[in-house]
């Protein structure tokens, strides 16, 4: 491989032509015919090479790049359709000469003189993907992927989830057998709001809306597929038992007749010139269009112009897709700041030198999570090819349309010597706590939910909520109300209201919404909740990870709330017994022992806990009724046990309501017998105990 930076334009573009024919070459081998010839270590260098050569020429990037049909190879998931007309590429131009050139291809071609007629549609290249919907009697039979142009993915089920697709088609003339052809895509606004759900629930965020569309139509779950908000275009045909129209323009105005969506921007031009006019005005209004375009699309408008100038390999000769330069731009990485969100999780963002980038200036870049800035993506795979993104780098900017931007390359010859490894913080930086990274997570998240400023309103709203401290009259917006005026910062400022506010009630009776009464009131209900049970309070105080049925588990299980949370402070300073117990009771797992481990284990949250407690009394909980084989049982553990620890089996066998005793005598139940067990079972067999092997003591625990 050539080293890139001494590539030439004309260099790189014949690489990335090869890389594309290779790379394509290798998916068919691969998925269509089962039999790769190279290994996957080498079919992802090509890859590799492809993607860095395209980040340094992104003009030149193809129109059939293999970036572009990430994942778009037809998949053995999906069954396959062998399109009956091929489904096309097309043709780029890049310049008003490029526009020039094809309009007098097409008029040698045609044997047309230069003042004779020749009409063009144009149209928005859409950044998404094609789709063929295969009508039948005016009813949806087939919808099938692009694939290789020749053979697609059968997405039918998919594809009826979308809003803009029909079931059936309505109106007049609508032929027997008719493909549509369009383009599958996703709004700015939806991609936006799609990948603020997948970052806060910690899943894989999208790289740009056409990742989205694709990844959300090719769901082997078409529930998935339903709940992503997919449009569709319509731009064209495939088989067809007639054409009811005798121009592009025409026919498809009749697929939008018959309820398609068809794109309102298109329109017909008559001359070169007016085409380039045509790219200008949509370039401006590019950003205000609300979904992704690359370029505009021009067709010859006459359908029997079409039929005879026919295809070039994979594109006809009737089409060409004048692209619009990449909306990238470089600057300079100047700062990382971490946002905390209203849960708690922290996101990264880029401080960017400005750098006006497709018309608009931009300083800020979400940078999604710490795996983002270390160059590995959300489900583990490398983006930037593993680079990471260091403070000083000059790196690449891309923007599309209003959708936040996102730094996509990094210079590694312009990094500065002293740039260093972005450490992510391991503390909020909105109140210091420990901010802890779960297995399987993409985010940190601070611990201080009780003390925390980004978090209080959850916080305070969960603690007033039904199943928690469940304070009549107080509610999600009367506590935001509160929090907003500062009445109340955290939760223990509740218990203070009245005495906080001089004569409480009289400020409260004089806000908006109170009266005397209802304050009044409010102050009782208050009152009414200064005891809470166990179980209420622990849920209330909104640990992540300790719903209802945890709490109760842990109340049930420590019975009292200072035996808990002197326990709890042993965790937080690492003391292994507690751990093990914890661990020992049923549904309790290790990603709940280190929440509360990291929830303890801070000063801060200690501090405002105490707060609370000085206003509220916590009831004892009551051990929970035991009806299993083992309540009341004296159980005795002998011998080596394999599949759990001898501590963990005692802490089971006591939530379970047994008490588990060192020797055997006439009082024992159930003596559980390991490998190489000696004196006590034989005691056991003499005294006529029930002998339980370590798997029927687990099976019967687990009932
Ligand atoms: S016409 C035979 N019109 O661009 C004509 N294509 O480079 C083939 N595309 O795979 C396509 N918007 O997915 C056409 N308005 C448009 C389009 C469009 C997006 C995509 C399409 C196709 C690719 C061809």
């Amino acid at each position: 491989m050539q080293d890139i930076d001494t590539l030439t334009d004309e260099a790189a573009a014949e690489r990335l032509a090869t890389l594309a024919a290779e790379i394509a070459r290798h998916d068919k081998l691969y998925h269509g015919n089962d039999a790769p010839e190279i290994s996957d270590g080498d079919y992802d260098a090509l890859r590799r090479e492809n993607s860095a050569i395209e980040a340094k020429f992104p003009h030149l990037i193809r129109d059939d790049s293999p970036s572009n049909t990430v994942g778009a190879a037809v998949s053995e998931a999906f069954a396959k359709v062998t399109h009956r007309r091929p489904m096309l590429s097309l043709g780029n131009a890049f310049n008003a000469e490029d526009v020039t050139d094809f309009d007098e291809r097409i008029r040698r071609f045609l044997s047309l003189k230069a003042d004779d007629a020749l009409v063009y549609t144009a149209e928005p290249k859409i950044d998404g993907l094609a789709l063929s919907l295969r009508y039948e009697g005016g009813k949806l039979v087939e919808a099938a992927t692009r694939g290789d142009g020749q053979v697609g993915e059968n997405v039918t089920a998919n594809a009826r989830t979308i809003k803009d697709i029909p079931e059936l088609l309505s109106g007049d003339g609508i032929p027997d057998v008719f493909e549509v052809r369009g383009e599958v895509y996703m709004s700015h606004a939806d991609f936006a709001a799609l990948n603020a759900r997948a970052a806060e629930a910690g899943s894989k965020v999208f790289a740009n809306p056409r990742n989205a569309a694709a990844g959300s139509l090719r769901q082997l779950d078409s529930g998935i597929t339903a709940s992503r908000p997919l449009r569709f275009f319509a731009y064209g045909w495939g088989d067809v038992a007639a054409v009811p129209a005798e121009t592009q323009y025409d026919v498809i105005a009749r697929i939008g007749a018959w309820g398609l969506t068809i794109n309102p921007v298109m329109a017909r031009c008559d001359s070169p010139a007016a085409l380039v006019e045509y790219h200008q005005g949509l370039e401006a209004r590019r950003a205000d269009l609300g979904y992704d375009i690359d370029g505009v699309v021009y067709k010859v408008d006459r359908l029997d112009y079409q039929e005879r100038l026919g295809f070039v390999s994979r594109a006809p000769r009737w089409a060409i897709a004048h692209k619009f330069p990449a909306e990238i731009a470089t600057t300079v990485l100047e700062g990382i700041d971490i946002q905390v969100g209203r849960t708690g999780s922290l996101t990264p963002v880029a401080k960017l030198r400005p750098v006006t980038v497709g018309g608009v200036v931009v300083s800020n870049a979400t940078l999604h999570n710490e795996d983002y800035i270390a160059g590995i993506g959300g489900d583990g795979q490398p983006i930037r090819d593993g680079v990471d993104l260091r403070v000083g780098d000059t790196v690449q900017v891309r923007r599309a349309g209003d959708v936040i931007p996102q730094v996509v390359a990094v210079d590694l010859a312009k990094r500065p010597d002293d740039a260093e490894a972005y450490g992510f913080p391991d503390a909020c930086p909105q109140c210091g706590s420990a901010a802890v990274r779960e297995e399987g997570e993409a985010r940190r998240r601070c611990v201080g939910g009780l003390i925390c400023p980004a978090q209080a309103v959850e916080g305070l709203k969960h603690y007033v909520s039904r199943d928690a401290a469940d304070i009549d009259g107080l509610g999600a917006k009367q506590v935001e109300a509160f929090w907003h005026d500062g009445w109340v910062k955290e939760i223990a400022d509740i218990y203070a209201l009245e005495a906080n506010y001089g004569d409480g009630l009289q400020a409260l009776k004089n806000r908006e919404g109170w009266g005397e009464k209802s304050a009044q009131k409010l102050f009782e209900a208050i009152d009414a909740r200064r005891t809470l049970s166990f179980e209420r309070f622990l849920y209330a105080l909104g640990i992540r990870h300790v719903g209802r049925t945890t709490a109760k588990m842990l109340a049930g299980s420590y019975l009292q709330w200072d035996a808990f949370e002197t326990a709890m402070l042993a965790l937080a300073g690492g003391d292994e017994a507690v751990r093990e117990n914890l661990i020992g009771i049923d549904g309790v797992g290790q990603v709940l022992v280190d929440t509360l481990a990291a929830f303890f284990g801070e000063a801060h949250t200690l501090d405002g806990l105490a707060r609370i407690r000085a206003a509220v009394t916590v009831e004892d909980a009551e051990a929970p009724t035991m009806d299993g084989v083992f309540s009341g049982k004296t159980v005795v553990f002998t011998g080596t046990l394999e599949r759990t620890s001898r501590a963990e089996a005692k802490a089971r066998a006591e939530a379970l309501g047994a008490k588990v005793a060192g020797s055997v005598s006439a009082k024992t139940d159930f003596v559980v017998a390991g490998a190489a067990a000696g004196s006590k079972l034989k005691k056991a067999e003499v005294l006529g105990v029930a002998v339980l092997t370590e798997s029927q003591w687990l099976e019967m625990a687990d009932a």
